[in-house]
């Protein structure tokens, strides 16, 4: 068995942050949107101020993400290489859903220079360069509708940008429940967030 040091510090600090921040968003998030101003979930400005500092926090912690991935050659892990693409995620969604019951081998183990199985590159590519920009771009909208939204397209500017913000929300809340149990399913329960905590994934081939 061989480790490979796949999660250096600042992933492990961006991704800290953005775990904890993405919590913050959703429990604030969740209480503006379902709960009454009578009965709050959290007091609705105290929600209000939460959601916006914790968007803030997780915004310039994406600077991070970006750059780093651009300067540190992280990006690398979410390229797609499309030779070859959709069999290789019909191949591991069949693994996820038949193959690992009957204790099947994956057909893409983590190897030295593949941290990632092509389903998990391709939602986390779809995550951090697509849902995540959109969450934080309508957030920022929102947070100065005067700005843009509401001078260029008026209400209905207002009502479509809150609409996809809490559109992208949803995707991102759910991909962090699914992100999580898919992370149990390594060599052992507990492997994948070792690696995570350590910056040492496990190789066995
Ligand atoms: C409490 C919440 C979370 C936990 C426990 C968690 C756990 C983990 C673990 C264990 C890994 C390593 C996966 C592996 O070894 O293959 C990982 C990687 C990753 N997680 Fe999470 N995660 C959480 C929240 C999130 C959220 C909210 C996002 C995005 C919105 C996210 C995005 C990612 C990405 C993109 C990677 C790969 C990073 C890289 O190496 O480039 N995670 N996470």
């Amino acid at each position: 068995m061989d480790k490979v040091y796949f999660y250096p510090v600042w992933i492990r600090v961006w991704h800290t942050i953005n775990a904890l921040m993405c919590l913050a968003l959703i429990i604030t998030g969740v209480s503006m949107q379902y709960s009454s101003i009578e009965n709050p979930i959290i007091r609705f400005d105290h929600a209000v101020a939460w959601h916006n500092v914790s968007g803030i926090i997780l915004t310039f912690n994406y600077f991070i993400f970006y750059i780093g991935n651009i300067l540190k050659g992280n990006g690398v892990h979410y390229k797609i290489l499309w030779k070859g693409f959709w069999p290789s995620i019909i191949k591991q969604f069949q693994y996820y859903a038949f193959g690992i019951f009957k204790n099947q081998k994956p057909p893409f183990p983590i190897n030295k220079t593949k941290k990632f199985n092509p389903l998990q590159q391709l939602s986390y590519l779809f995550i951090m360069y697509g849902f995540v920009p959109v969450m934080v771009v309508t957030g920022w909208a929102l947070l100065f509708p005067e700005l843009v939204v509401n001078d260029v397209f008026g209400n209905i500017g207002l009502f479509i940008t809150d609409l996809i913000h809490v559109i992208a929300g949803f995707v991102v809340s759910l991909f962090m429940i699914v992100h999580i149990y898919f992370c149990t399913i390594g060599h052992k329960p507990g492997s994948h967030f070792k690696a995570m905590a350590s910056g040492y994934h496990e190789v066995h081939e």
